[in-house]
């Protein structure tokens, strides 16, 4: 049977009394009514809440025949989007598909393409070295921008127009270009509309770091093969729990009083830790899902990442002995996708023979509890959230969990969790000093800034 993630924050206890706690669930239930009332702060956004259950049932239709199409015509699948409008389909993918999916054969990948991500980041010698993996191989491109004028993808979709224009002329190109933005505003809708793209809508109240569940997220993961519907199951049954249960029985008000009354104790740092690679990217979206939605207004918990054990042999010492300004929380994969046994050797050379027999997430799980007794005696606090599967409805139920979680947190910091004008600060400079056209009277005083 399916299983929604839990939460515990038992290992705490040791820095918060559970009146403490307690306590901070009435602020934080008081917290969820505001949003369920949806007469808060960033009101026009709320549009996330009802989504796995309220969703467009024939635009879902359509992207996974647009995902067929793709998976049928393309060796690979390049996905152009930055922030929000790339982090969950490629926190998704790398969740859900092996860990070397791109390196497999398209049959053993079970018919998707190899899937990279662009216009994330301006590097040129990153896109060539994409274009150069692309070489003269099918491929279809899906540019997603909300507001359609962001620069960083706007920039990487035109080489790759350019290029699909020039291997399969115009109309072909028209025919490989998926275009996920606003219903009727920005560039790149008027684009899509004048060439001809097929576009998928970012509904106007979701915004970029709550988009995973509308085809922002979704036309990625059905391509890469992901279950969108098991995936959208999950959700859906997190946001039962979320809204009707009340805080003894509800993971998201627990986490969110449990990082609201660590920050008010000085820790001013949230690491989410995990313990399998494939979450790396997990942790990614997760830091701008809280970064963006509570930082703000001199608030907020820095959200950070590790990947354990790895991150041991470098931060360890940090963690266990520096600065003490945080806490973690860790992803605990109660059933990893697979595992190893380790052998006995007939000699033991290197001393390992006491774990022959045991497996890799034996090991694993132990370090984990290891490391979590470790780091609290080092007096930064654990709270782990338990994923039962690797499958999509874990991963659906997950993402809910944090979604409505720092929806509460950022109520209860007094913030508003839904917007984002910090962002703006560096565009306005990187225009300036580009020329853009509006921006000139900043550029003479920016130039002299930087001398
Ligand atoms: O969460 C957000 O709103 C941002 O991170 C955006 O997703 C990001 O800036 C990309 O914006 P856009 O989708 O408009 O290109």
């Amino acid at each position: 049977m399916n299983k929604t993630v839990s939460f515990d924050y038992k290992p705490a206890l040791e820095f918060v009394e559970q009146r403490e706690i307690d306590r901070m669930g009435e602020i934080v239930s008081h917290s969820k009514e505001e949003l369920l009332t949806r007469e808060g702060l960033g009101k026009d956004f709320l549009g996330w809440i009802d989504l796995p259950v309220d969703y467009d049932k024939e635009e879902l239709e359509r992207i996974k025949e647009a995902a067929k199409t793709i998976r049928d015509d393309s060796e690979v699948f390049v996905v152009i989007g930055i922030g929000g409008s790339y982090l969950g389909a490629r926190a998704a993918i790398e969740f859900l598909t092996p860990s070397f999916n791109n390196q497999l054969t398209k049959e053993q990948r079970g018919g998707a393409p190899e899937v990279y991500f662009a216009g994330k980041d301006i590097s040129g010698s990153y896109l060539n070295d994409l274009i150069r993996i692309i070489g003269d191989r099918d491929f279809s491109v899906n540019v997603i921008s909300k507001s359609g004028t962001t620069t960083e993808p706007a920039i990487a979709f035109r080489i790759f127009k350019k290029m699909l224009e020039k291997k399969y002329g115009p109309e072909g190109a028209a025919k490989r270009i998926y275009a996920t933005t606003d219903k009727a505003r920005g560039a790149l809708r008027s684009m899509a509309d004048e060439e001809g793209y097929t576009t998928f809508v970012i509904p106007d109240d979701v915004g970029g770091r709550f988009s995973v569940l509308t085809p922002v997220g979704l036309l990625p993961i059905a391509v890469a093969g992901g279950d969108v519907d098991a995936l959208l199951e999950g959700a859906a049954a997190q946001r039962k729990i979320s809204l009707d249960k009340d805080f003894d029985e509800n993971p998201s008000l627990q986490y969110a009083a449990l990082r609201n009354l660590f920050l008010r104790e000085g820790k001013v740092m949230e690491v989410l830790v995990d313990y399998e690679p494939s979450l790396h990217n997990l942790a990614e979206w997760w830091k701008q899902l809280y970064g963006e939605s509570e930082g703000k207004d001199g608030r907020g918990l820095f959200p950070a990442s590790y990947d354990l054990s790895t991150d041991l042999h470098s931060l360890g010492q940090f963690i266990q002995d520096g600065t003490r300004i945080m806490f973690e929380t860790v992803l605990n994969v109660e059933n990893p996708p697979s595992d190893v046994t380790i052998d006995e050797e007939p000699v033991d050379i290197d001393g390992i023979n006491y774990l022959s027999g045991k497996t890799f997430d034996f090991v694993n799980k132990n370090a984990m509890h290891g490391t979590r007794l470790a780091h609290t005696d080092g007096q930064v606090p654990n709270l782990i959230v338990n994923i039962p599967q690797q499958d999509a409805f874990s991963l659906g139920s997950l993402f809910y969990f944090f979604e409505f979680a720092v929806g509460v947190s950022g109520y209860t910091l007094g913030i508003n969790p839904f917007d984002q004008p910090g962002v703006e600060a560096y565009k306005r400079n990187m225009f300036g000093l580009l020329g853009k056209p509006g921006y000139e009277d900043l550029t003479e005083d920016l130039k002299k800034r930087l001398q």
